[in-house]
């Protein structure tokens, strides 16, 4: 892989992984939502999830964003949580039934609790919608739901023993091309790193968005 695509792999791919497959125990066949299905870590996830035998149905605000995480993420169904009553056309999807695993990297489990299976698993991955969502507890005892957090980096200090098998298997399905980071279309000189978190403060990027600290050839360089 490139420099760029290797340059957003560190917190992003291990903390998709150890959600959909250590936190929600995700099992062949079983479908998963992930919103912010565009974003660094969401597309990940839409990754692992397929690349595990998953069905997906990504969520996000905009056309851009669905086509991004159909094209390249490889999602099975797009919604555009945007819309009201998106998790209609989720129950639609699943023949009525919802999703067995809900990835959530923006703070809308209880939203997205209305399409959720019966013992369905809602990972909880970040706030980026900004705040800390909370949570009325007779919506999780109606499904038999369960809610399960994921803190990647708390790993290095709490179970570091459980990391190199994490980036083993990362490594065999990279290697295997499987799947493959995406890197957002504007990568992002030094000078311009404010332009960068602009993008991001506005919603505009997609994948990993990348600061380059000097030009070079990073595709020759990949190869040495
Ligand atoms: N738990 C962990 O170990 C762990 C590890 C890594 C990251 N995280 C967390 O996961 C979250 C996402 O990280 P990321 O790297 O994927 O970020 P990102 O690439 O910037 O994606 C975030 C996405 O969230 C959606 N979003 C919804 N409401 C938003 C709002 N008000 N402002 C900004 N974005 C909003 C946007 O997609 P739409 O426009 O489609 O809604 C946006 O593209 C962050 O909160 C981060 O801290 C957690």
């Amino acid at each position: 892989m490139s420099y760029d695509q290797g340059a957003g792999l560190f917190v992003t791919w291990p903390t998709s992984y150890e959600a959909l497959v250590g936190r929600a125990e995700l099992k062949p066949g079983e479908w998963v939502l992930v919103t912010a299905s565009a974003g660094g870590v969401g597309i990940a996830a839409v990754q692992l999830a397929k690349a595990l035998g998953a069905k997906v149905i990504a969520a996000a605000s905009t056309q851009e964003k669905l086509d991004v995480s159909k094209q390249y993420g490889g999602a099975d169904f797009v919604v555009n949580y945007s819309n009201k009553d998106w998790q209609k056309e989720v129950l639609k999807i699943t023949g009525g039934k919802g999703v067995n695993v809900i990835y959530d990297p923006v703070g809308m489990i209880k939203d997205c609790l209305k399409c959720i299976a019966w013992k369905g698993r809602a990972i909880v991955v970040g706030f980026a919608g900004g705040r800390i969502e909370q949570l009325p507890l007779n919506l999780v005892l109606l499904k038999n739901v369960s809610i399960v957090g994921i803190h990647w980096g708390a790993y290095a200090i709490k179970e570091p023993q459980h990391i190199p098998s994490v980036w083993k298997a990362l490594i065999d399905l990279l290697s295997s091309g499987r799947v493959k980071p995406i890197v957002y279309s504007d990568v992002f000189p030094l000078e311009k790193l404010s332009d960068g978190l602009l993008a991001i403060e506005k919603r505009k990027t997609w994948g990993k968005a990348i600061v380059r600290i000097r030009q070079e050839d990073t595709k020759e360089k990949a190869k040495l």
